[in-house]
């Protein structure tokens, strides 16, 4: 629980200054209510003197109070000016209760708002450093909601409970002062069923707390589905699955209800129990008054006792708010201290990729494995040497491991065994950033935000001119189809560019490679989705953009790498063959069979 606390703190640190201010303002209004209470006491005690006689065992300074007031009133009274202002003193200190009330709650809020928005960006930023590893791990929809709900909850501590937590133990004991100052005997009667209200407070509290935990992680469960189904909302509705997802999602809510009604409980049942047995309580405390103390000494006694049990449910039903944002506090830290596995060096060597080589030195890989399994290796052995502005296409069956190879040399992965060095340096020695500076990339999978096409386009050099982005755009083949669009450039492409047909896509992504200007170029199916003529005038665009720089080609269609300066046949992760076009065909291998199965498909005699 401490370390709970000092998590608190230290979110809330950098405000610290209004932090305190609230907490200050908290502890006055812990007392607002016992002022409250006390000035309607002593001015209304004043104005009607016949009818208020003090219990004998009000001690002295409150009866000095009382008096002195009655006397100031006295002399005056038929002015009534005196009364006047004695009776104003009910709003006046009213309105510095409503005053530091809000004070303590806009004070909280502010700060718990602005802390949890930091943490918010942080766990995000912290999400997004993560190595693609991890982020396959976790499911998007469950990243989101620690991020959303966990998070969340983390504002409602620090705003709401949090108030209440500073204010109403001050408000306990500055009301308990009030009939224990008139009588500790007749308190002590008053406060024996206090334990009675304990014993079920103290079971539920234990059994929330697992409740409280696992509301959270249901609900990010929830977040998954709803996240998978929303986006492929395209297969659901094609192939008829509403129906089932709708049953995942009802399933994915199983014990949602039970370990709410369990919070719900924990939460509301204290309420009633501690309000029946402070009945109790009021029950013999009046048999034992009866007939010893006056109905005056016996309201000032009563009304402040039972003014206490507001606060004291306040702070019973805070315990359930507590364990839920417990349990939300130890998922986000949990989350902020995985390390990433890719961290960069301390002291990392600068890359010169322009005028140096890529080297995959005996490299080999396998992707993570799920505990128990076998690991798969995808690469192995490989050996190639790409020189500086050299173009080397990467051929091979489906699922032979080029795009895994692609992604090793922009360091998404690391090699199991062997190294990638760029001009002699181990991609582990230097920074991660300064590496992708130095690669512009189309993906297999084209990626797509949801924004405008200039912006998509910019995202391959931010701060690029609008000139730029549309010279980029042209040699992508793409300015034509962007003029047609009814916004032009400031057309939004959709989530994921659904705008868009799946070649238009491909070349925005060509234009953003293009903008990157970077000297290591990687293209996995970078023209898989044009038509012939269109992949030709790309092609030629993308024959410019190669001159000068190392250029690595992943294709299916071997007509578009013929003229490359090396062919790398691939297989089950291995190279099996490598060399030049006509060498290769000569040989009457792997490519010769692709090459000519190729060139029956497309119909097309290269
Ligand atoms: N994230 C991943 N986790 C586990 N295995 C993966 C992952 N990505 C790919 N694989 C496996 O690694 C192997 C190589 O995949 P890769 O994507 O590199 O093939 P590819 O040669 O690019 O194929 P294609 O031509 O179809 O794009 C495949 O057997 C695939 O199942
Ligand atoms: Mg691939």
């Amino acid at each position: 629980m401490i370390e709970f606390w000092l998590k608190l703190w230290q979110l809330t640190r950098p405000y610290k200054g209004r932090f305190s201010l609230g907490v200050l303002c908290g502890v006055f209004s812990g007392m607002a209510d016992t002022a409250v209470l006390l000035t309607v006491a002593i001015v209304a005690g004043a104005a009607f003197p016949g009818d208020a006689a003090l219990p004998d065992k009000v001690p002295r300074w409150a009866v000095n109070i009382y008096r002195s007031a009655q006397h100031w009133i006295a002399p005056h009274s038929s002015s009534r000016l005196a009364l006047i202002s004695l009776v104003s003193l009910i709003p006046l200190v009213m309105l510095a209760r409503g005053l530091v009330n809000y004070l303590s709650s806009y004070l909280m809020n502010w700060v718990g708002i602005r802390a949890i928005c930091d943490l918010r960006a942080r766990l995000f930023e912290h999400l997004l450093h993560q190595p693609l590893s991890f982020l396959a791990r976790n499911s998007t929809g469950e990243l989101m909601s620690r991020i959303g709900s966990d998070v969340g909850l983390l504002q409602v501590m620090l705003g709401v409970s949090l108030v209440t937590l500073i204010r109403e133990p001050i408000n306990v004991i500055a009301m308990g002062c009030i009939p224990l100052a008139i009588s500790w005997r007749y308190t002590l009667i008053a406060l024996v069923t206090l334990p009675l209200c304990v014993i079920p407070v103290a079971i539920y509290n234990r059994k929330v707390r697992k409740s409280a935990a696992s509301i959270q992680s249901e609900t990010a469960g929830l977040n998954r589905v709803m996240h998978e189904s929303f986006t492929g909302v395209r297969i659901i509705k094609g192939y008829n699955l509403e129906k089932i997802a709708g049953e995942r999602f009802r399933a994915s809510q199983g014990k949602f209800v039970n370990h709410s009604m369990r919070v719900v409980r924990a939460t509301e049942s204290p309420g009633p129990i501690i309000e029946f047995a402070g009945a109790i309580g009021a029950a013999i405390l009046i048999l034992f008054m009866a007939g010893k103390v006056s109905l005056n000494e016996f309201l000032l006694f009563i009304f402040p006792l039972l003014s206490l049990y507001r606060p004291i449910k306040a702070l019973v039903r805070l315990q359930s708010d507590l364990h839920r944002a417990r349990a939300a506090t130890t998922r986000v830290f949990e989350l902020l201290a995985t390390q990433s596995t890719l961290v960069d060096p301390p002291n990392p060597t600068p890359l010169q990729a322009a005028h140096g080589d890529i080297h995959f030195d005996n490299v080999s890989f396998a992707y993570e494995k799920e505990p128990g399994l076998r690991e798969i290796p995808v690469l192995r052995g490989i050996q190639l040497r790409v020189q500086p502005g050299e173009k080397v296409a990467l051929v091979g069956k489906s699922g032979s491991g080029k795009t895994t190879l692609a992604n090793l040399l922009l360091r998404f992965y690391d090699p199991t065994q062997g190294a990638i060095r760029i001009a002699g340096v181990d991609l582990r020695q230097a920074a991660v950033a300064d590496l992708r500076r130095q690669m512009a990339v189309v993906t297999q999978e084209i990626v797509l935000f949801d924004d405008t096409i200039r912006n998509n386009i910019a995202f391959g050099r931010p701060g690029a001119t609008n000139a730029e982005i549309e010279d980029a755009a042209r040699h992508a083949f793409a300015h034509d189809f962007i003029m047609e669009k009814p916004q032009g450039y400031d057309s939004i492409v959709g989530e994921k560019g659904t705008n868009l047909s799946g070649g238009q896509r491909q070349r925005i992504a060509i234009a953003r490679a293009l903008l990157r200007n970077a000297p290591i170029l990687v293209l996995d199916e970078a023209t898989s989705a044009l038509d012939n003529q269109a992949e030709r005038v790309v092609q030629a665009s993308l024959d410019e953009l190669m001159k000068g720089r190392t250029t690595i080609c992943i294709a299916h269609r071997l007509s578009t790498i013929q003229n490359f300066d090396r062919i790398v046949v691939m297989d089950a992760g291995q190279i099996v063959e490598m060399g030049g076009h006509a060498e290769l065909l000569a040989k009457g291998g792997i490519y010769e069979k692709l090459h000519s199965l190729g060139s029956t498909l497309d119909g097309t005699i290269p």
